[in-house]
């Protein structure tokens, strides 16, 4: 099992245009500023949308539209632990949409939402390169595959475990 995820940084206004700043000049900006600020602060805080599109000179709704357009980017911090849930063909024909019915409703997990203890947060991905082992999910960043109900259910009591 992975380790829980890091501890994100506050809003830094500063910090922020010192990222972006570093990198405007790359072609194809965008993206790698965005990683750049999800690594630095866990997620894209609105605040930082305005000042990505200022320095790379492109709308606000444009530099909106990326951040949302992404399943890699986060608009709200996740919690201590992440898992990713692929729901790309190879897994769908897999079963994995039975497994986001059972997370939903044995565990009470929406994807794209943090658990109110903020230990936990579930979030949609479209393959991860793992589909021999369909249905395939990240844990904290490590790969699982051949998922069942089973499975989950071990796989989110060791992480209710590790949250003591
Ligand atoms: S479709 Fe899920 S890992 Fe490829």
């Amino acid at each position: 099992m992975g380790q829980d995820t890091q501890a994100p940084l506050s809003f830094d206004e500063g910090r922020a245009l010192e990222i972006i700043g570093g990198l405007a000049h790359l072609e194809g900006a965008m993206l790698p500023i965005l990683h750049a600020l999800q690594d630095a602060f866990g997620h894209i805080d609105a605040r930082m949308v305005p000042l990505v599109a200022s320095a790379l000179n492109v709308s606000r709704a444009d530099a909106h539209g990326a951040v949302s357009f992404y399943h890699d980017f986060r608009d709200a911090p996740a919690g201590r632990h992440v898992l990713r849930i692929c729901r790309a063909e190879s897994c769908q024909s897999m079963g994995c949409e039975r497994l986001v019915e059972h997370l939903r409703h044995t565990h009470r997990l929406t994807p794209g939402e943090t658990t109110a203890d903020g230990a936990l947060t579930l979030e949609n991905v479209y393959c991860l390169g793992q589909c021999a082992l369909s249905p395939a999910a990240l844990v904290d960043g490590e790969p699982v595959g051949r998922l069942d109900e089973k499975r989950l259910d071990a796989l989110l009591g060791q992480l209710k475990g590790a949250r003591a």
